[in-house]
C-alpha cells in the first residue's frame, strides 16, 4: 500500500470511529432527555430500594430498623436536597436524580451511578414522584438563581464570618465549623441529628460545590433543624450574604485541612527523630523479644 493510500485509509478509519462515537453520544443524550416510565421505575424500586424504603415507599423497609437514619418516606414529598427556587416545597427532578446517582455519603443511602443506567435512574425519579400528591401537575420547579456569585476572596471571607455569627450558624456548627456545638437536636421525626462537620466534605449528604453550598444555605435542609436562609426574621437575606457565608465555610474547611496536614507531618517527623535517637535501644529490645522463650545456653 502506497503512503498516500495508507493515509486515506487511515483518515477514513478515523472518520468512521468519530461517526460511531457520535451516534453513541446521541443515543446516550436521548436516554437522558427521556423522563423514564413509572412502570419501569416501580420494577427497579422493588429490586433495589424497597428493602430500606418499604414496599409502599413509606420509609419502613425491613432493613430500616438497622440504619442510623430513617430512609425517606416518599409519600410525604419532602426531600432534604432541594435546589428549587424559594417558595417551592418540592425538589427539582435533577435533585432526586443526583441523590439516586451519588447517594448521601454518611447517611446510609447508597450511590447507584455504577449499578443502574442513566435511563433507569430517571425512571426511578418518575416513580418516586408518582408516590406523592405533593408533585401534582406543576412540573419541574425552576432552579435557584446562581447568576451573581461572589468570588472567593479575603474580603468576602471576612464578611462571611460576620454572617456566620449573626445568623447563629456558630451555635450549631461551632466556631471552627467542626461542630457539633449543639448536641441535643432532633429531626422532624424526633430522632437525634447532629449538625454536619463543615470541615469534612466527605461526610456531606449533598455535593460540595459553591452552588450546592449556596442552595443548602438558601433552602436549608427540610426535615432537619438546619434552617432556610432566604428570609430571616421576615427580612430577605441578600444573595451576597449567602455567598459570603459559603466562602467563609470554605475557608474554615481549608484552614482545618491545613491544620490536620501539619499535625500529620509533625507527628511523622517526631516519630522519625525518636526512632533515630533510640535505635540502639530499640534494637536491644527487639533482640530481647526474639530471644524470649529460647533455652538459655549454659557453659
Ligand atoms: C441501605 C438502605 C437504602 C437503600 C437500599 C436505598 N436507600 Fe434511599 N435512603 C436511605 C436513607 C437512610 C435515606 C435518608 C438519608 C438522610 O436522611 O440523610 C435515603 C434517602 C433517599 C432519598 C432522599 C433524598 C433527599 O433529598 O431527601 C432518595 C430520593 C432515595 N433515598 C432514593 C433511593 C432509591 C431510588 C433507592 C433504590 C435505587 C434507594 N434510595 C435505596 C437508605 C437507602
Ligand atoms: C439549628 C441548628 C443549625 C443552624 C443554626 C445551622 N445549621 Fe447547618 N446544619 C444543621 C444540621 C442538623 C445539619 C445536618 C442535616 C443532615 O445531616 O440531614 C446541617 C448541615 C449543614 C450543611 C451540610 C450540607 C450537606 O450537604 O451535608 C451545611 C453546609 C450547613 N449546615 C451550613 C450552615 C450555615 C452556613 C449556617 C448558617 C447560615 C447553618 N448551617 C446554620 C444545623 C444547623
Amino acid at each position: 500500500m502506497s503512503v498516500v493510500t495508507w493515509r486515506k485509509a487511515h483518515r477514513f478509519f478515523g472518520l468512521a470511529v468519530t461517526a460511531v462515537v457520535a451516534a453513541l453520544c446521541v443515543n446516550a443524550s436521548a436516554v437522558h432527555a427521556s423522563p423514564g416510565s413509572a412502570e419501569d421505575g416501580r420494577k427497579l424500586y422493588l429490586a433495589h430500594c424497597q428493602q430500606c424504603h418499604g414496599l409502599d415507599g413509606k420509609g419502613d423497609g425491613s432493613a430500616s430498623a438497622y440504619l442510623m437514619r430513617r430512609p425517606r418516606n416518599f409519600t410525604e414529598g419532602l426531600y432534604k436536597i432541594k435546589t428549587s427556587q424559594t417558595g417551592w416545597l418540592i425538589p427539582r427532578d435533577e435533585d432526586i436524580f443526583g441523590v439516586i446517582s451519588n447517594g448521601m455519603s454518611s447517611s446510609g443511602m447508597p450511590p447507584y451511578a455504577n449499578i443502574l443506567t442513566e435511563g433507569e435512574r430517571w425512571s426511578l425519579v418518575t416513580y418516586l414522584k408518582s408516590l406523592s400528591d405533593a408533585f401534582g401537575s406543576e412540573g419541574n420547579p425552576p432552579a435557584l438563581d446562581y447568576s451573581n456569585p461572589v468570588a472567593y476572596s479575603p474580603d468576602s471571607v471576612q464578611r462571611g464570618e460576620k454572617v456566620y455569627y449573626r445568623l447563629k450558624c456558630v451555635e450549631c456548627h461551632g466556631p471552627e465549623g467542626s461542630g457539633p456545638a449543639s448536641k441535643n437536636l432532633k429531626d422532624d421525626y424526633g430522632e437525634p441529628i447532629w449538625p454536619r462537620d463543615l470541615t469534612r466534605p466527605s461526610t456531606f449528604i449533598g455535593p460540595y460545590t459553591p452552588e450546592a453550598l449556596y442552595s443548602r444555605v438558601t433552602n436549608g435542609i427540610p426535615l432537619t433543624p438546619m434552617p432556610q436562609h432566604a428570609t430571616v426574621g421576615g427580612e430577605t437575606l441578600s444573595a451576597q450574604d449567602r455567598w459570603d457565608v459559603v466562602n467563609y465555610i470554605t475557608w474554615l474547611k481549608d484552614e482545618a485541612e491545613t491544620k490536620r496536614r501539619n499535625w500529620t507531618i509533625a507527628f511523622a517527623a517526631t516519630l522519625a527523630v525518636a526512632v533515630f535517637i533510640g535505635r540502639a535501644w530499640i534494637t536491644r529490645l527487639i533482640r530481647t523479644m526474639v530471644n524470649i522463650g529460647k533455652p538459655v545456653q549454659r557453659d
